[in-house]
């Protein structure tokens, strides 16, 4: 189903869009055993596969699932989060604090590709501010998830979320979606700890010695696509974030006194090409980031509303994101008529809703997806960027798909635009009232 909503898009991005996913979806809703067979020896093992971090919270779920009887399988999705050092470190940590088995994924590639992209061509930005990065690695993980379950012959998927966020629905949703039959534990939600040194010390009773290095005072969900950040000084929605919590981008007051342009080639909506050289999607990602972050580009400041119902402070790093959304926009801007570009506007920010609700895998996000892939087929050509000191503006634009026609906009010479015509449609265009 998924291949045929990709008609007519490069190979590369129809082969990563389309192909992967659907073989997927294929493989895992084919249950290895027989129902009764299968759910007999899911129930005898316990078996939970747990989203893990690596920080003191999931470490912490590691020994508190098992306490419960369960058989615990760590599993680690690569979203660009962290170097290859680091995941081997996350391992052993998972595995001394008594995961049975570790799983890391490398979904950095199907991250790009199959969710980033998407929202990109979907013009998503949730409440004008937030790119989503976060948001949109949700049901990737969980979708992965629920794979190494089915593989594992696990009962239950549990996660380190807590109760006020986001994340917990998009994790529940979307596993809930893929695999109704799975248990979903959320231990954060309902165990006796109230601090961090109540789960510290309930590992060292263990036996089990972290190294909890100084906690920052601040929670950060790492991706390719940005950076989010929250807790701390941050609470106080008066309060100027301090320097100390940006790690992607410069401070733009420090940024170079020289402007940085780039020229942005953009394929039916896909990013494929820097300064006329072309990119694998998730080498795109890394290149703009490095190239915007150094001109301070991507900082985000907001109040946002949250699914739960409660309105909190988040600061945001998308160094990436900030120029092709904007790029992909100034596009937009340049291709589609009026009438066009008008309609799609609040669809894209019911697109963003959708991705920030944790509804990625409903039918009207895959409705919507079908509409933009559609709208994406003029957006083609290239935008020209500068980039100076935290900002991020188009300053030139080219597509053979160009409906803006300088005969008719000029005030020079060469006008053929025929003014006398106007007296006559403005009296009809006011005629009715
Ligand atoms: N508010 C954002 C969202 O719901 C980001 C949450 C990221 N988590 C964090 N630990 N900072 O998508």
């Amino acid at each position: 189903m998924e291949g045929e909503a990709f008609p007519g898009l490069n190979p590369r991005n129809r082969k990563a869009i389309s192909g992967n996913s659907s073989e997927e979806k294929r493989s895992f809703y084919e249950l290895p055993t027989t129902n009764s067979q299968l759910i007999k020896e899911v129930h005898e093992m316990k078996k939970v596969v747990l989203a893990y971090s690596g920080g003191l919270d999931t470490s912490c779920a590691i020994p508190w699932l098992k306490d419960k009887g369960y058989d615990v399988i760590a599993f680690l999705a690569n979203v660009g989060q962290g170097g290859q050092e680091d995941f081997k470190a996350i391992e052993k940590r998972a595995l001394q604090t008594g995961a049975s088995k570790v799983h890391i994924v490398d979904l950095q590639k199907e991250f790009v590709d199959d969710y980033v992209f998407k929202a990109l061509r979907a013009g998503a930005v949730y409440e004008n501010k937030y790119y989503l990065a976060t948001a949109l690695s949700r049901p990737l993980i969980a979708k992965h998830q629920v794979i190494v379950a089915k593989k594992e012959k696990a009962m239950a998927v549990a996660h380190g979320c807590t109760g006020k966020g986001n994340d917990q629905v998009r994790f529940e949703v979307t596993a809930r979606l893929i695999d109704p039959s799975l248990e979903i534990i959320a231990p954060l939600r309902i165990w006796e700890f109230k601090t961090r040194d109540a789960e510290i010390e309930y590992l060292e009773k263990k036996g089990i010695k972290m190294d909890v290095t100084k906690k920052s005072p601040y929670s950060v969900d790492l991706n390719l696509f940005g950076r989010s950040i929250e807790s701390g000084i941050l609470e106080d929605p008066w309060a100027e974030p301090p320097e100390e919590i940006y790690k992607l981008t410069v401070d733009p007051a420090k940024a170079p006194d020289k402007p940085t342009y780039i020229e942005l080639e953009f394929l039916n909506g896909f990013p494929m090409k820097i300064n006329g050289k072309q990119h694998s999607s998730v080498d795109m990602i890394h290149q703009l980031n490095e190239i915007a972050g150094g001109n301070g580009v991507g900082r985000v400041d907001m109040i946002e509303n949250r699914l739960v119902g409660i309105k909190s402070r988040e600061i945001y790093e998308n160094p990436a994101a900030t120029v092709l959304h904007t790029a992909r926009q100034e596009l937009e801007a340049l291709v589609l008529d009026r009438e066009t570009l008008h309609y799609k506007q609040p669809l894209s920010q019911k697109y963003a809703e959708l991705v920030y609700y944790g509804l990625w895998e409903t039918p009207l996000k895959k409705q919507l997806d079908e509409y933009f892939n559609q709208l994406q087929e003029r957006v083609s050509g290239t935008i020209r960027l500068k980039l100076y000191k935290g900002n991020c503006v188009a300053v030139g634009r080219q597509s053979k798909f160009s409906r803006y026609n300088q005969k008719l906009a000029t005030y020079g010479k060469g006008d053929i635009f025929d003014q006398k015509l106007a007296d006559g449609f403005i009296k009809l265009w006011g005629m009715p009232y």
